[in-house]
């Protein structure tokens, strides 16, 4: 089968083209074959050896973890073959996703809702999981509550922008002027252009903050979060002065990390099936393009998500 290796960490020319056997699966496992493969930040950081690089010990590295396609042979009860499934198979870990075939663990996946596309299916997962896990499992998000999207136009933005709003609460979230109307469109109730104004300036009596930037956003969210309220950080560390003024404020400050999760993804399907959450995938990539996908999500600017088809 056609499959993407890296056999040292580095730049995205380390990804490598190669011909590989078919995977063998386990016991509670589904042979998928893939049409489609969502990308995400965290490809490149453990291409570079960050992200999840420590949690990989086989070599060569098969990156990626979204996955969406049709299940070819299975030792679950779950799934037969011919399912049509989705989902973030074995993070953090090995997903092995930039692959023609995938050994998916059965409780990872769940089966794609018939509505949607493969690559919407695929887009859907470990950026949908992060914000649907932070909204639900670190942090139960409520009807009327005010909840900020810290990168709202992104992967993990653009479905958590929809996912609070499923959950009745008055969103805000911030982009560049570019990506307003695509913010508004996802349901937010505000859009504020942090190129043009300094968040703390106009939002206020916040309970929830999603934040998917750095340290310093952290920080300076904690200036418009009420006591009592959380912030959520996915993407950088908690300083001493976070915990310092978190503390002082009587803010809950937590950061988090994605696991795949079946259940979670059952769930992701409900909204997508029934309307609730879209997909907005903004390129699409063949495999054998796959180092400008890395390049493309390695900018920081792309809008919705980036999806990759063997
Ligand atoms: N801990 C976890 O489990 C977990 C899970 C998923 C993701 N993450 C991390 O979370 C981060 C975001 O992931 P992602 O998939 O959403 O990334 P992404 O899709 O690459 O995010 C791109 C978006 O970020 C926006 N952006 C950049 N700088 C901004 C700023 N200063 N203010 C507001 N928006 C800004 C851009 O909008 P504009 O062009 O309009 O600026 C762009 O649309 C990554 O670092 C990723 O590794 C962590």
């Amino acid at each position: 089968m056609k499959a993407i290796i890296l056999n040292e960490f580095g730049p995205a020319s380390h990804l490598r083209f190669a011909d590989l056997p078919v995977p063998q699966i386990n016991d509670e496992e589904v042979l998928v074959k893939i049409n489609a493969i969502g990308i995400n930040p965290v490809d490149v950081k453990t291409r570079q050896g960050k992200g999840a690089a420590g949690a990989i010990t086989e070599s060569p590295i098969i990156l990626g973890w979204d996955i969406s396609g049709e299940v070819t042979e299975s030792q679950s009860s779950r799934f037969k073959k011919g399912d049509e499934v989705f989902g973030m198979v074995n993070f953090p870990g090995h997903g092995k996703a930039y692959a023609e075939y995938v050994a998916a663990p059965a409780g990872h996946i769940t089966l794609k809702p018939g509505n949607i596309s493969h690559d919407e299916a695929a887009a859907a997962c470990l950026a949908a999981l992060t914000a649907w896990q932070s909204m639900t499992e670190h942090f139960q998000v409520k009807k009327n509550q005010r909840v900020l999207i810290q990168a709202g136009a992104g992967g993990v933005g653009h479905y958590a922008i929809q996912i609070a709003k499923h959950f009745g609460a008055y969103v805000i979230a911030t982009s560049s002027e570019k990506n307003k109307k695509f913010i508004l469109s996802l349901g937010a109730d505000e859009h504020i252009d942090y190129k043009a104004v300094s968040f703390e300036d106009v939002v206020s009596d916040i309970d929830f903050v999603l934040n998917a930037l750095s340290s310093d956003i952290a920080e300076r969210s904690l200036s418009v979060i009420k006591q009592g309220g959380t912030l959520i950080n996915i993407a950088s560390s908690t300083t001493d002065a976070i915990q310092e003024k978190s503390q002082m404020k009587g803010i809950k400050v937590l950061h988090t990390m994605v696991k795949s999760n079946g259940k979670d993804m059952e769930q992701l399907a409900d909204l997508l099936e029934n309307n609730k959450m879209r997909s907005h995938i903004s390129e699409v990539f063949a495999l054998e393009d796959i180092q400008k996908a890395h390049n493309s999500i390695e900018t920081g600017r792309t809008v919705g998500k980036i999806v990759v088809k063997p």
